[in-house]
């Protein structure tokens, strides 16, 4: 797999999948353009990616700072070809009757409408060139419900919807749109969690236990890559095999 220069905007990109997937892709010959909101930290990562890194802070959920730093990356790198809008928040968990309406609008406004911003600003130059891909990173809430986290699913399942629509809409410019669902991967906040708490986890997975950014990364890449020229409109999970079975 060869990006060739490809220039690729992913967000969320100073940590966690992001930043590991922006390494990835970068080492695989794509030029990255890396969006998250702390510049120290982008400045820190893309020196040690490389001349083919570059970062440019924005906070996703404002369309001003995100917009304004896609510009910026366009600017360095010249028109955006691929997007992996992967930026997201969780959240707190609440029981949905106090849920607090100002933190469900935040949620959507960062999970789900920054994807739409993002998207709606780097297609016009896909379509121009007729060829593009974006890829989205959803959750296993983008398919199931989970108490307690309204604004969290609500988001989820918005972005796979959305992924849908694009892909369907832009199949005729060539331009693919898919989904990336992460099942329970390793970043550092999990990393965090009292190891009794990440057994219990782990359990719940058929493989019995936690992905790794890196396995996300390199269905992730193939998603953006031409190697998954007639692949749009799928959502691909990276779960460990929790999602589509059961145990009895
Ligand atoms: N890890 C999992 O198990 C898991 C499971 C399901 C879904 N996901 C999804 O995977 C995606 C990445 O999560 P992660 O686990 O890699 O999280 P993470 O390790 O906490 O990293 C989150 C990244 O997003 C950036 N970010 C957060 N809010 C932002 C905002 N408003 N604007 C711009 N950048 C923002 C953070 O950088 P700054 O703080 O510098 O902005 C950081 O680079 C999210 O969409 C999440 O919902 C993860």
């Amino acid at each position: 797999m060869n990006f060739n220069g490809k220039h690729i905007v992913v967000t969320g990109a100073s940590a966690g999948i992001g930043l590991v997937a922006a390494r990835m892709l970068a080492e695989r010959g794509a030029r990255v353009s890396l969006i998250a909101r702390r510049q120290e930290l982008l400045d820190e990562v893309t020196a040690d990616i490389g001349a083919n890194a570059a970062g440019f802070s924005a906070d996703v959920g404002d369309k001003v700072q995100l917009e304004a730093a896609i510009d910026a990356a366009t600017a360095h790198f010249g028109p955006v070809e691929a997007l992996f809008a992967n930026a997201g928040l969780t959240g707190g968990f609440t029981p949905f009757t106090a849920f607090d309406p100002a933190v469900f609008e935040e949620t959507i406004r960062v999970n789900l409408t920054s994807v739409f911003w993002a998207a709606q600003k780097v297609l016009p130059a896909m379509i121009e060139a007729q060829k593009g891909a974006i890829l989205i990173t959803g959750s296993m809430a983008s398919k199931r419900g989970m108490a307690m986290n309204p604004a969290y699913v609500a988001s989820k399942h918005g972005v796979l919807g959305l992924s849908r629509a694009i892909a369907v809409e832009m199949a005729p410019h060539n331009i693919r749109c898919n989904c990336v669902i992460p099942g329970f991967i390793l970043t550092e906040a999990l990393d965090r969690i009292p190891e009794e708490q990440k057994g219990r986890i782990a359990a719940r997975v058929p493989q019995r236990r936690m992905g790794t950014c890196e396995e996300l990364a390199e269905v992730a890449a193939f998603l953006l890559s031409d190697a998954a020229s007639h692949v749009t409109g799928q959502d691909w999970s990276v779960d460990g095999g929790t999602l589509e079975t059961l145990e009895v």
